[in-house]
Order: structure tokens, then sequence, then C-alpha cells
């Protein structure tokens, strides 16, 4: 019994020892990427120091189970009392090292919001199997994503946005099977969305405004039922809007504002009562506002300004339940602002601009 109660503590022991440990190769990984960074105002990269990473290591948690380097979250951005304490928001400068790679246990990494970052994104990144969340938002990080990004399997969460990162977004995206939140906005990607975009059956959010992506609306799109919110806002789209749109779902926010859309707006669209933030304006959308408001549509955001719409406001319009905010103005539409509780609120200048072409 004594005998047994002695092995079950050495295993204890050898269990917690494991758990607070840190792998030395974790560890210089971590030194080798904090060599290439500089955080001037928090001195949050001090803490980084000794041999235990897994313990008082800013940023750093490991895995209970194999005491390797689990989660690398920093964030520039945060409710943390050393934000408070320094009383402003976090800024760091140099790289991304590859040094980072050797952490093939990673999980999360979150370098997000430190506005002087500036390398490219390390294209080992994508060697890492266990990744299911890369947040790099906020950055300077310039070149491209890196191509190979779809070989990880696991990612649920890539954030990318608000940072230089050009090139095209790489074909292998559509691979990232398991990917809920897509977010590249407000970088220089070009070339097209890949038509395949509609594998990634797990997106909720598709969020690319602010690029200079080129091509149409991959009808793809359509094929995923768990998308809620589709973003391709202030790029340079063409092509016409996929009807099936209309038909999808959960969609609830559709920014295809600023772009060169033409075409008609499909019927479907504007008819699907789960559709509450629509923003068209700024393309070169033509016809007639199709016919088929009714007690479900409930709009915070209809703006379909600076179109070239026809003929007149639809009478359905006032059956609406509830409409936001609606801006018509800039097209060639006939009629005036409809009567009703649901647009008490709205000002005329939602509807100047209108030199009636029925
Ligand atoms: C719709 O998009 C336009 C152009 O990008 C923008 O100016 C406008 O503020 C947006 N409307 C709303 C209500 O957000």
């Amino acid at each position: 019994m004594a005998m047994a109660l002695a092995t079950l503590f050495l295993v204890f022991l050898a269990f917690t020892t494991v758990v607070n440990s840190c792998p030395p190769s974790d560890r210089a990984a971590l030194l080798s990427f904090r060599a290439s960074l500089t955080e001037p105002y928090l001195g949050i990269l001090n803490t980084w120091t000794g041999s235990e990473c897994c313990r008082n290591w800013y940023g750093v948690s490991c895995d209970p189970t194999n005491g390797r380097v689990a989660d690398i979250t920093l964030r520039g951005e945060s409710e943390d009392p050393i934000f408070e304490k320094a009383g402003r928001s976090g800024f760091m400068t140099g790289s991304i090292s590859p040094s980072l790679c050797n952490l093939d246990r990673l999980h999360t990494l979150v370098v997000a919001d430190w506005k002087g970052i500036s390398s490219e994104i390390p294209a080992c990144i994508t060697s890492l199997p266990h990744l299911r969340i890369l947040d790099l938002i906020g950055n300077k990080l310039t070149g491209p994503i890196p191509a190979g990004i779809g070989q990880l399997s696991r990612l649920t969460v890539l954030n990318l946005a608000d940072n230089q990162l050009s090139g095209s977004i790489p074909p292998s995206i559509v691979n990232l099977g398991s990917l809920m939140h897509l977010d590249l906005s407000n970088n220089q990607l070009s070339g097209e969305i890949p038509t395949d975009i509609g594998k990634l059956s797990m997106m909720s959010r598709a969020l690319l405004s602010r690029n200079q992506l080129t091509g149409s609306v991959p009808s793809s799109f359509t094929r995923i039922n768990r998308l809620a919110d589709l973003d391709l806002s202030m790029n340079r789209i063409s092509g016409s809007i996929p009807p099936q749109l209309g038909s999808m779902p959960v969609l609830s926010t559709l920014n295809l504002d600023s772009n060169q859309i033409s075409g008609e707006i499909p019927a479907g669209l504007l008819g699907n009562g789960g559709l509450n933030i629509v923003n068209l304006s700024r393309n070169s959308i033509e016809g007639r506002m199709p016919d088929v408001f009714c007690s479900k549509s409930y709009f915070s955001v209809l703006d379909l300004s600076y179109n070239n719409l026809n003929g007149w406001i639809p009478k359905t319009i006032s059956n609406a339940r509830y409409v936001g905010h609606l801006d018509l103005s800039h097209n060639h539409l006939c009629g005036s602002v409809p009567l009703g509780v649901p647009f008490d609120h709205l000002e005329a200048s939602s509807f100047a601009a209108n030199d009636c072409k029925p």
C-alpha cells in the first residue's frame, strides 16, 4: 500500500514537473522570436526570462498534457492592467521570426495590433499542423500570404486584416476545411477571389474589403450554408450579383459597396427576410428596385445609393417591418419618401439626386 502510494506520488511529481517545465527547444524558439521584436513602452517581453516559459511569460501558455508551448497571445489593444498603467496602447517594431515554426505544438498565434511589426509572414508557418488561430491583425506586414496556407487543416480563424499584404489570395486557401472566420480586409491584395471559395463550408464570416480584388463575386459563396457575413466592399469587383445570394439560409450582412458591379438586383435578395444589412452603394447596378418587400423585411441598413437604378420606388417597401437606414440617393428613381412608421425617421437626403427615369 505504502509502495503504491509512493509510486503514485512519484508519478504525480513527474507530471507536475512536465507541466511546469519548458522544453529547451521551445524556450530557444521563443527567445529567438523575442529577439527580433522591439517593444519599447510596456516591457511585456521582459517577462520572458528564466527557464520556465510556461509560467509567467507574458502571453505564453503551454499544453498541460505535454508541457509544450501551445499559445502565444500578444495583443497591442487590451484591457490588461499593464496597458492601463502605461496609459497607452501597444507598439512594437521588428519582425516575426521564422524561429516560431519550431513550436510545432502551437495552437494559437496572436500577434495583433502592434502597428509597427513590418516583416513578411514566415512561409514556414504553414507547417504548424496544430495551428487553430492565426491572428496577425493591425501590423505592417508586407509580402504575400504564404502559398501553402491551405495545409493548416485545423485552422478556424485566419485574421490578417489591416496590414500591407500584397499578391493574390493563395488558391490553397480553399483547403482550410475548418475555417470559420476569414478576415483579409484592408491590405493590398489583388487578383481574383478563388472561384472554388465555396469549398470553405464551415465559414461564417468572409471579410475581404478594402483590397484591390478583381473578377466577379464567385457564385460558389452561395454554397456556404453557414455564411452570415460577406464583405467584399471597396475592391474592383465587377460582374453581376449571383442571384442565389438571396436564398442563403443565414446570410445577414452583405456589403458589396464601392466596386464595379453591374446588372440588376436579384429579386430574391431583397426578399430574403434574414438579410438585414445590405450595402450595394457606388456600383453600376441598373434596372428597377425589385418589388418584393414584405412584413418579414427588416433592414438595419439598405444602401443602394450611387447606382443607375430607375423606375418607381416600389410600393411594397411600406410593408417592411423596419428600415433603419435607407439610402436611395443618386439614382434615377421616381417617387418619393414612402409614408408610414418604418420611414418616419428618414431624412430627405435618403432620396436626393434622383432624376426620375420611369
Ligand atoms: C455604404 O457604402 C458606401 C460606399 O462604400 C459608404 O460610403 C456608406 O457609408 C455605406 N453605408 C452605410 C449605411 O454604412
